[in-house]
Parts: C-alpha cells; structure tokens; sequence
C-alpha cells in the first residue's frame, strides 16, 4: 500500500511494457495456436486469481487533469493498473496541491487523496521545448485526459484534430461543465454543476432554499462518468484501431444522478406524488418536481429518525425504510401490533397519508437505543435502516480498512493520511494504492524511460527552461 521500492516500480514498468506489447500483438493479428481459443480470443489465463496483472496494465495516460473531476477519473484508472503520468505547471503544479493546506509545506490531502498511484512531470505546455516534450508524450499515450476550461488545449495546440494526426490511437478525454449549447463556454466547478444538473432544486426542504450535497457528485460523479467512457473507447480501439473523443459535460453526469427527480417531474403529469410527504401533508404540488426532505427516492417510505443521544451527537440518526413487506415486524417491534390489521395503516396506500405519524411513532421507538442498537435489532427482521455514520466513524471502520476502501498511505513530506481506495473491485485485479507524487517527481524517469531522451537530452531541455517555473526563468534572464 506504501510507495513502492524503485526495484518494484522498475519491475513493474517492465511488466507493463510487456504486457502492452501483448495487447497491441493481440490488436494487430490475430492469435493462433496453442495460445488462442477458437474464437481468437486468448485462452484462459490459469495464474491464480490476482496474479494475471492488473485489469489496465499496459494502458499509458496522459493525465492533463487538474483539481477534482479530471484528476477522479485518472486515479481511478491508476488504480486499475494504467501508468498515468500527470503533467503539471513548473513551480506550482495542480493548485490544489497548495489549497486548503493543512500541513505547512506539504501537499494537501486535496491533491495527495485525488492523485494517488501516478506520475508527475513538469512541463510548460507554451514553452516550444515544451510543446515537443508534450507531442512526442502524446506519440506514446493511449489516452489524453484533461479538465481545462474551454478552449485552452485548443489554446495549447492540442486540438483534436493535431492529436490525432500525431496518434490516431489517441483517445482524447474532457470533462467540460456543460456540453454544447448555450453555456458551454462557461468555467463550472463542483456546485454550479450540481445546480444546473437538477440536484439542488430537489434537496433540501419544502420550505427551505436549494441546497448542495456533501457527496461530490459534480466533479467526483463525472470523473466516473469519463473513466466509463475511456474503457468503453479503450475497448473499442481493439476492433477499429483508432482513437476518439470522450466527452462528459458535469450537467450530464449530475442529471444522470439526479434521474429519479426527471421521473418524478413526469409523474407529476398524472397527479401528485403520493410517496412523498408533502401528499400526506396535503400540500399541493406545483409545476417541477418539488424538494423532499428525506423522504425516500424510492416506492418504499423512508425518513431519517433521532436515536440516543440525538441531544449531544449530530449524527446519532437512523434512516428507517417502512418497507411494506416487513410492515408486520415493524408494528411489533414499535409496540403497535394493532396497525397491522387496522385499515388505517395496514397497507400501503393507506399509510401514506399518515407518514408523518407512523414516523414520528417509530422515532418514540428508536430514541431508546442507540443508532447501532437499532442497526441490530431491525436487521435481525430484515427491515432495511442505515446509521447516519460520521467521517470519523468512516475513518475508524475496519471493515473498510480490510475492504481496501480506505487505505493509509505513507507520503515523504506530511507523513501518513488516509484516502478512500478503489471501490470498484475486481477479482482478479487487485487495486494498485500508492501516494501521490511530489511536483515533477518523476521527471527525468519519464523523459529518460518514456520518451528514451539520453542524460545530456535532458539536461539541455532543463536549460531550456521548459519545465521550470516562470519566475525562475525571469531571474535567470
Ligand atoms: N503549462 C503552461 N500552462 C498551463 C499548464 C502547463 N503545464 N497547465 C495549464 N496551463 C494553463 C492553461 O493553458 C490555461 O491557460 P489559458 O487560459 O491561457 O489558455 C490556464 O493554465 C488555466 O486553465 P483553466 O482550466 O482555465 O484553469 P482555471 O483555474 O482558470 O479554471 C476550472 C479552473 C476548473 C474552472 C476550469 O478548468 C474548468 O471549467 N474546467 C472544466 C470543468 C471542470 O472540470 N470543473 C471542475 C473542476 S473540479
């Protein structure tokens, strides 16, 4: 989980140059023999489970990313196995490394927690030195990712059109704010998009403004949505040989989130929304589906409820699903055996006038015990609740420690943090957790090994100034 030895990563990287020679032998020909099953696929592998590699092995990014949503999406694919190589600004590097800095002088967990498992080199994109270093990068990557605002790869010289004269394998990945259209040359960080991709409008209370949610589902969201779509063109490279653009607008990828809400703006045509407790409440619905409280996405009634200790603890909370199946189980345990038979609240359709009363009757129930006790008492009913479990409660979960979903990573300048690991997990390709890089760490490494400069290549280029800050050159001159 630590960083690796240099031994280790220079194993790897020999690994990786094998493995991609492999795939690009299985794109060009068609395997034969022994080693090809009838349908020219590879026979398969009988290493044991977890020792065949890693799923993106031989996989080499171009990680142009900067702040969240881009830099999401690479780690994610860096810790499925691909070399992903971060180029960054002289001098200053991804501006998260310096925001929201809790530890004088090294990076923040804002970068350290986004950017784990790659590479970073420093390179000024407009210096001419610079733009060779990077055409001759994009020569030997799969895959470009990048999070600019509009334009500025175009402004860089990276148009599409370039990139893909220079490698027509290249696949060419962005995160924009918005897609074509009226907005899309507008810059969006994480709540605009939340707001213009349906999800504020539909949190919070009734009787309250919009609100932002804490998951990030605008920047981290739609680096998920990229990594998707780079696999998917990865995967289709293998048939046609050639690169494409990937492209996922944050208002996309919020509204993809956010679908149960343009349903329900639908059903509305119908009628009001029984399962929301605004209909039991009997206030009228308007025209756009309306914020919920906690009311439930789904068609089982749901509602967050105190447990002990509510007073002091801001998170001893539960949230109960009234699912109708366990109805019964619930009247018992809540002490109100005869709701499973009166008419009134027996079933469905006939509580959902009453949510507020069946839950304010519940949470009678579980303020007697604590978020966990109740956890483990319905549980053994199979009635669906979930604790209101804090970050520090996260942290300290050992089952997401034994899972590899939070990992504790050592790092050379602020010491040991915690970051949240894969949480997609694949059999037979065990995540690949390691620290983030320090600004141009690896540099030489990349130019000397990557793109085969020799020793006095490399320092010339330093001379040039292509990959030191501005301000230094300026001193210089
Ligand atoms: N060398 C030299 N210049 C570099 C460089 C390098 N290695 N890396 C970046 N730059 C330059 C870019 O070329 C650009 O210059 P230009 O505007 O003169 O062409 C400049 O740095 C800044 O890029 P920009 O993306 O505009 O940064 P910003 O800090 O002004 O805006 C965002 C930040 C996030 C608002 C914007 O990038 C954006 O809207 N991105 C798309 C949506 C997105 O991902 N948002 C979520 C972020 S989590």
């Amino acid at each position: 989980m630590a960083s690796k030895s240099k031994a280790k990563r220079t194993k790897s990287k020999a690994a990786a140059k094998k493995s991609a020679r492999k795939v690009v032998k299985l794109a060009a020909k068609k395997p034969a023999g022994k080693a090809a099953a009838k349908n020219g696929a590879p026979r398969p592998s009988s290493k044991p489970w977890g020792q065949a590699g890693r799923a993106l092995d031989g996989v080499r990014i171009l990680d142009f990313t900067h702040v969240q949503s881009g830099p999401t999406c690479t780690q994610l694919l860096a810790y499925m196995g691909a070399d992903v190589i971060k180029i960054e600004r002289p001098g200053v590097g991804d501006i998260t490394r310096s925001q929201l800095r809790d530890v004088k002088g090294a990076d923040s967990l804002y970068f350290t927690m986004l950017n784990g498992s790659k590479r970073s080199i420093t390179i000024d994109s407009k210096h001419p030195k610079g733009k060779e270093i990077l055409e001759r990068l994009v020569k030997c990557c799969d895959v470009l990712v990048e999070n600019f605002a509009p334009g500025a790869l175009d402004r860089m010289g990276l148009t599409f059109e370039h990139i893909h004269k220079l490698n027509p394998r290249m696949i060419v990945a962005s995160v924009k704010g918005f897609g074509p259209g009226p907005y899309e040359d507008c810059k969006v960080y994480e709540n605009v998009a939340q707001c213009a991709g349906g999800s504020a409008s539909t949190t919070g209370f009734r009787d309250g403004p919009p609100l932002v949610t804490g998951a990030q589902i605008g920047d981290s969201g739609t680096g998920l949505h990229l990594a998707l779509g780079i696999v998917s063109a990865l995967y289709q490279r293998v048939r046609t040989g050639r690169g494409q653009r990937v492209l996922c607008a944050m208002q996309d990828g919020v509204l993809n989130l956010a679908r149960v809400k343009l349903r329900d703006q639908q059903r509305l045509k119908q009628g009001p929304l029984t399962e929301y407790s605004q209909y039991g409440e009997g206030v009228p619905f308007g025209q756009a589906t309306p914020r919920a409280g906690n009311d439930s996405g789904g068609g089982q009634p749901g509602w967050i409820l105190k447990c002990k200790g509510w007073e002091r603890d801001p998170d001893a909370y539960i949230y109960f699903i009234t699912q109708a199946p366990v109805w019964a189980a619930i009247c018992d345990l809540i002490g109100k055996p005869e709701w499973k038979t009166d008419p009134d609240y027996a079933t469905p359709p006939a509580r959902l006038p009453r949510l507020r009363k069946i839950f304010d009757t519940i949470e009678q129930w579980t303020m007697t015990m604590t978020k966990f006790e109740v956890m483990e008492t319905c549980n053994k009913h199979d009635i669906p609740v979930g604790p209101i479990l804090s970050m520090k409660e996260i942290a300290q979960e050992p089952s997401l420690r034994a899972t590899g979903t939070v990992v504790e990573v050592d790092h050379p300048t602020r010491g040991q943090y915690l970051t949240v690991g894969n949480p997609i997990k694949l059999s037979d390709s065990p995540a690949d957790v390691r620290r983030s890089p320090l600004l141009g760490e690896h540099t030489d490494e990349v130019l000397r090994d990557v793109l085969g400069y020799s020793a006095t290549a490399v320092a010339d280029i330093k001379a040039s100034g292509a990959l030191s800050a501005a301000e230094k050159k300026a001193e210089a001159a």
